[in-house]
């Protein structure tokens, strides 16, 4: 007979010394953040890609600064919830690397240790100009414009914008948690954008066990050893009790 997914994804994680995780919006929802495709991939009318692009920076800067000041003010009201918590309590027990493609923070708040924020920080901001990246840890609500200390030239969060490339090395040091995992958890990511969704598509290629943890099913799952299907703030917990 068919294990039932759940003993099946229980088992992996407790046997399991080195985890890797990749999140994805959907394990901040319980904490109030809105995914992108639950907005409809909006914001105040505006669509995603017409914000967070370079294009729109250039194009119309104090609307990109706007977005990203309601977005640190949500995150900085965001507590992490229950999915947050279990992962970051699974460190007593297990090697645990949180690969992440949310900025807002949650996953560090809750107490991991080991996280890569593929897609950049809310919490960050760099110079356009030729500084060195992350000179500048900003307060909260940024005024308009905001400029570098150093070479006058404007401010920008330092988050990974549509059409640009993810930081060579934290790819690596992807690749690097990923392959070392002995199972890989992908936690409320539609699963569609890349490179980050590639990971997990590797994982299965590799013959890692691989556990999704979504509201609904994607395109990962019916290539994961177990798709657990529910809320992520109910769900890890149980999954990753001791
Ligand atoms: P999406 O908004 O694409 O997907 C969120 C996923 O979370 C969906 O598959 C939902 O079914 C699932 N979900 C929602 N609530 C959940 C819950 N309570 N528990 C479990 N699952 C839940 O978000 P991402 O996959 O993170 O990139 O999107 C990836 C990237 O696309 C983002 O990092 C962002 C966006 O464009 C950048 O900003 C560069």
């Amino acid at each position: 007979m068919k294990k039932d997914p759940f003993e099946l994804a229980r088992s992996l994680c407790s046997k399991a010394r080195r985890v890797c995780a990749l999140t994805g919006a959907g394990i901040s929802a319980e904490s109030g953040l809105a995914t992108f495709r639950d907005a409809g991939g909006l914001w105040e009318g505006h669509r995603v890609e017409d914000v967070a692009t370079p294009e729109a920076f250039r194009r119309d800067p104090r609307l990109v600064w706007q977005f990203y000041n309601a977005r640190r003010k949500a995150g900085a009201e965001a507590r992490p919830n229950p999915a947050h918590l279990a992962l970051a309590k699974l460190e007593e027990r297990a090697q645990v690397s949180v690969l992440t493609q949310n900025v807002d923070g949650l996953h560090g708040k809750a107490g991991s240790t080991r996280v890569v924020e593929l897609h950049g920080s809310l919490w960050r901001v760099r110079c356009t100009g030729e500084c060195p990246p992350l000179a500048h840890a900003e307060p909260l609500e940024l005024a308009w414009p905001t400029q570098c200390k150093r070479c006058g030239e404007l401010l920008r969060p330092d988050i990974v914008w549509f059409g640009e490339a993810l930081d060579p090395k934290v790819l690596e040091e992807s690749a690097r948690a990923m392959l070392e995992s002995e199972v890989f958890l992908v936690i409320g990511t539609s699963a569609l954008v890349q490179p980050a969704a590639s990971i997990a598509f590797e994982a299965v290629r590799r013959g890692i066990p691989v556990v999704e943890v979504n509201r609904e099913r994607t395109p990962l799952s019916k290539l994961a050893s177990a798709t657990l299907l529910g809320k992520a703030g109910e769900l890890l917990p149980k999954l990753l009790k001791a």
